[in-house]
């Protein structure tokens, strides 16, 4: 089907657009007073996640209450590690839980990995399938995976951490056992990846939100070729990297066959440029908090952010959305980027 506002995928494939697209990590979720009141009536997170036409009509909420120019499907990047053999609970207040983790040679011996285990997510792709038919064609739609290193952390770890200081000991401890865990992450990323391709998402986003706890030596060796791997292996769609806080290895992801890298909002628009060079798609990077400003200084932070980038840029912010943004806060944003043209500023 034609995608009527393609502007993402148009900038994507490093045309020159009259303005940066615009879309906002985690825009499907608890900024919506729509999605809290789905939420409301189910037993929990799990269940919006594995039910395929109420994912949909949460992914499709922020495209009819924002007009944001791509929809992000609703799903959580822990799907992976559960199809590998590692069930997560959603903790309420909390965040995500593994009352199974991976420690031991055996328990990464004992994990399913590749095809099987991304076609046991059969969930995702009946609700990729469906997003499509509410969307008709309005946007497209980003399908998403957690890179092999933040997938792992989890795994190892067992939950968030501020450190992830056991899921790094691996590392150092038995970088071998840790290479094996990673190649099985990645061959099943990357099925899962093309599955989603094949039910119709229109663009890639890659997550590494945990590169930042690593040095820039472990991410040369235990991140930098799985991503490689990734990218090489997602043909049909382009691809964003996002690893948050790598600023120590934004060179080596420039040279990734990415199509675009997102930034967090630590990251400096004119750096990134001298690094990347003028012709790379970047994206992001407004602080999430911008936006609990008033709609001057969010007008004026957002024109600023577009005008150091320059062209070969996606607006977004540095990070997901906070819960307890303001939904007038995320408009405001919204339409300052729409309303931007290139040309004023030449
Ligand atoms: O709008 C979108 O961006 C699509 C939906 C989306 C969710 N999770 C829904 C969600 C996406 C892209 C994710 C990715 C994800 N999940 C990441 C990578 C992005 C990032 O933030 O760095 C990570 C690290 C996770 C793991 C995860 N899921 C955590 C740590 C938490 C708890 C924290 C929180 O925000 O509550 C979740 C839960 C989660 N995933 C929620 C949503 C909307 C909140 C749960 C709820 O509504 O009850």
């Amino acid at each position: 089907m034609k995608i009527q506002n393609d502007i993402l995928l148009r900038t994507l494939r490093g045309e020159l657009c009259e303005r940066p697209p615009v879309w906002l990590m985690r825009q499907a979720g608890r900024i919506l007073p729509q999605y809290r009141s789905v939420r409301a009536s189910l037993s929990g997170f799990k269940e919006l996640v594995t039910t395929p036409t109420l994912a949909a009509e949460v992914t499709i909420q922020p495209v009819d209450e924002l007009g944001v120019d791509a929809a992000i499907l609703f799903s959580d990047i822990l799907v992976i590690p559960e199809a590998m053999g590692l069930d997560y609970e959603m903790i309420e207040k909390k965040g995500p839980s593994f009352p199974k983790v991976i420690q031991t040679a055996a328990d990464i011996e004992a994990l399913s990995f590749g095809k099987p285990a991304a076609d046991q997510l059969t969930y995702v792709y009946d609700a990729i399938a469906e997003t499509k038919k509410g969307l008709s064609g309005r946007v497209p739609l980003i399908g998403f995976a957690g890179a092999p290193w933040t997938l792992l952390a989890y795994m190892v770890e067992g939950g968030g951490s501020k450190t992830f200081s056991k899921a790094r000991r691996l590392l150092y401890a038995d970088p071998a056992l840790a290479h094996k865990a990673l190649d099985k992450i990645t061959t099943t990323i990357i099925a899962y990846l093309q599955n989603k391709v094949e039910a119709g998402v229109d663009a890639i986003q890659v997550f590494d939100s945990w590169a930042g706890v690593l040095s820039a030596d472990l991410y040369r060796e235990f991140c930098i070729p799985y991503l490689k791997r990734i990218c090489e292996a997602i043909t049909d769609v382009p691809v964003i990297i996002f690893a948050k806080d790598a600023w120590f290895a934004f060179d080596e992801l420039a040279r990734l066959p990415a199509n675009a890298l997102g930034m967090d909002w630590t990251m400096e628009p004119s750096w990134a440029r001298s690094i990347a060079g003028p012709d790379k798609v970047l994206q992001g990077n407004l602080d999430p908090c911008t936006l609990y400003a008033d709609a001057k200084t969010i007008e004026a932070e957002t024109w600023k952010m577009i005008r150091s980038f320059g062209q070969h840029h996606i607006a977004n912010l540095g990070h997901g959305v906070y819960p307890d943004t303001p939904l007038d806060g995320v408009k405001t944003f919204v339409n300052t980027v729409k309303a931007f043209r290139y040309q004023e500023v030449a």
